[in-house]
């Protein structure tokens, strides 16, 4: 079943079997404005009913396989997907994959092969041995302050990665991190979380459009929502876009008013 309530979406793509080419289309990015592209941040986050955004320290228990084929064409179609360092570190996070069926596309879009990881940080302590340092398809990205510790940002760009100053103290600034990718040629974000550094982007108005995946489990307990930290003083109003189902897996795609 499946249903938008801008046409984005149509009965014709249940029709199409959830294929990547109808799922790429469906969630194409808007096209950007010529002369200046302006960046354009989404996040694709899983939550179930009851409003967990993980399960024993994971997202894979609530997830399921359309919600990863969406999260494949999600990366797919993005210059650049922003993640937080707990997120890396917990979930193990590899490289993004190159991927024969996007390749075409990609590359007439003006993308790399593959889209970057870039990893939010203020304290830098990774495990350098990591695929995501040692083998990534385009070099992995950490975004930090200005006032990260000077060895360990030299520790980074010894592992190959591409730090990138987004911020005075050690910590990012949301805006400041949009900004910096956006100059290096990135206007297409995804940003996968987790929690702590969705609720930043939120907070700090640079979220454009969240793919949230309804899991129909509850797990009680006390897991993190999908956006955490401070609340915002007036609720963000965001719009849905489309809305897919299947298995009792809701994909909703919302933007901001
Ligand atoms: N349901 C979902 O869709 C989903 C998606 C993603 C993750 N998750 C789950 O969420 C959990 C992890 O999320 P989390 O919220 O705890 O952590 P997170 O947001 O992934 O990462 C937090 C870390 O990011 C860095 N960071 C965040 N904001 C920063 C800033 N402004 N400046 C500099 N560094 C900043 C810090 O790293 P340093 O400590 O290195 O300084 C901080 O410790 C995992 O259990 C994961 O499975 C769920």
């Amino acid at each position: 079943m499946a249903s938008g309530s801008d046409g984005l979406l149509g009965g014709d793509l249940a029709e199409r079997e959830w294929s990547l080419t109808g799922l790429a289309a469906a969630y194409a990015y808007p096209e950007p404005a010529p002369g200046s592209p302006q960046p354009w941040l989404r996040a694709n986050m899983v939550s179930t009913l009851d409003g967990a955004a993980q399960h024993d320290g994971r997202s894979q228990p609530i997830s399921t396989a359309t919600d990863m084929r969406i999260f494949g064409t999600l990366r797919a179609l993005a210059d650049v997907v922003l993640v937080g360092a707990e997120t890396v570190r917990q979930e193990g996070y590899r490289p993004a994959r190159v991927r024969a069926e996007f390749a075409a596309a990609r590359e007439a879009a003006g993308q790399a092969p593959a889209p970057a990881i870039a990893v939010v940080s203020a304290g830098l302590e990774f495990d350098y041995g990591l695929p995501l340092f040692t083998s990534p398809a385009v070099p992995t990205l950490i975004l930090t302050g200005a006032a990260a510790a000077p060895d360990r940002v030299a520790a980074a760009e010894k592992a190959g990665a591409q730090v990138v100053i987004a911020g005075d103290g050690i910590g990012v600034d949301p805006v400041r991190a949009v900004q910096a990718l956006a100059e290096l040629g990135h206007t297409r974000l995804l940003t996968e979380g987790g929690p702590r550094l969705l609720g930043q982007l939120v907070a700090a108005g640079v979220l454009d459009e969240l793919c949230l995946t309804i899991s129909p489990m509850l797990t009680a307990g006390d897991a993190q929502r999908i956006a955490g930290g401070p609340s915002v003083a007036v609720p963000k109003r965001f719009e849905l876009v489309s809305l897919l189902e299947e298995d009792g897996f809701l994909f909703g795609r919302y933007r901001r008013t």
